[in-house]
């Protein structure tokens, strides 16, 4: 690790130690993190946030032994086989929680979503403050998550300390697998598709889509919108719809800028190429962030096949696309 960032891990770490709050990367997106023991601190990220109540937080461990204070034993055997085919990495489980968990963690909730994070900084600040760290995505609650330290500077305007990684590599958040009525369920969709759960399981992991009731609280909100309206569109076709007024933006693969000639005045932002998902990925909430950043007022964004990354892909800009 360069110098430069392991001073900043040490002053980050030093912060959380003292009951403070600072952003940090992950491999997936920046967190807003605090100790997990220490409610005030925990209620400084709510504020921060402006964070409904409601909406628990992950706690994030660098040790599979920290599970002993966090969760009630037996764990699923379905989830401990994800855990040790997936962590360190990008995969969320619910588990029982334990007792010794403060309530503010959970939001009263009897589960507790625990990660086990494979950027290399993560797992040295967590080491360094020597507890576990609960951390949402480090954005305004309903603003696309940051995946690079500018992102923070912009939110939270030098408010919150931030080690400064440049972009995260997956780009979007950790895919949550809990139970559902005794089966394996995918809760938020993210940097493991469906198609690697329900083929390491070999069995098949749905997605959780009940209406009558919420489990994985931060799924009811709007998420991760721009100001502007975000519209989904197929084809070029569905452009002219727009007054020529408006601040117009176009979100989309290189694949789709190459087939149509757009007029000056429609501000392009490339995600990558189609045929590169993980790609395309690393870019949504960098590409969210810049209609914000050029103040655009309509955002035009492609919509890509719901299959293997395109999953998570399409549930962030249907989120961003939902009216406010
Ligand atoms: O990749 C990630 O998971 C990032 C990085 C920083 O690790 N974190 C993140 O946290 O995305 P956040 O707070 O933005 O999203 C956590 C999601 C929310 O939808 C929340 O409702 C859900 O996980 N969640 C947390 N605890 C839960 C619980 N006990 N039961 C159900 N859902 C839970
Ligand atoms: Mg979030």
């Amino acid at each position: 690790m360069n110098p430069l960032i392991q001073q900043q891990v040490t002053h980050g770490s030093e912060i959380l130690r003292n009951g403070g709050v600072m952003a940090f990367p992950t491999e997936t997106v920046y967190g807003l993190g605090a100790r997990y023991d220490d409610p005030k601190a925990i209620q400084k990220i709510y504020d921060l946030k402006h964070r409904p109540a409601d909406n628990p937080l992950i706690v994030h461990i660098n040790d599979r032994n920290d599970l002993s204070s966090l969760v009630e034993f037996p764990i699923d055997s379905r989830l401990q086989y994800l855990m040790d085919r997936f962590w360190p990495g990008p995969l969320t489980v619910l588990l029982p929680k334990s007792a010794l968990v403060p309530e503010v963690v959970t939001a009263g909730l009897p589960t507790i979503a625990i990660r086990f994070p494979a950027h290399e900084i993560t797992r040295d600040l967590i080491d360094q403050v020597g507890v576990p760290l609960v951390a949402p995505s480090a954005n305004p609650s309903g603003k696309p998550s940051a995946t690079h330290h500018d992102h923070i500077a912009y939110y939270f305007e030098r408010e919150v300390f931030c080690i400064e990684a440049g972009f995260t590599s997956v780009g979007l958040e950790s895919t949550v697998v809990g139970i559902d009525k005794g089966q394996v369920t995918i809760f938020r969709s993210g940097g493991i598709t469906q198609e690697n759960l329900s083929c390491s399981l070999e069995e098949e992991v749905p997605l959780f889509t009940s209406r009558e009731y919420t489990p994985s609280p931060g799924m009811k909100y709007r998420h991760y919108a721009p100001e502007g309206q975000v519209i989904l569109i197929d084809s070029i076709a569905e452009l002219p719809a727009v007054e020529r007024s408006e601040k117009r933006g176009v979100i989309a693969s290189e694949e789709f800028f190459a087939e149509v000639s757009l007029q000056s005045d429609v501000q392009k932002i490339s995600l990558g190429s189609r045929d590169n998902l993980a790609d395309i990925s690393g870019q949504v909430y960098h590409a969210l962030y810049l209609a914000d950043y050029y103040q655009l007022e309509v955002i035009f964004v492609e919509r890509f096949r719901r299959e293997g990354l395109g999953q998570a892909i399409m549930d962030k800009f249907d989120k961003a696309s939902q009216e406010k």
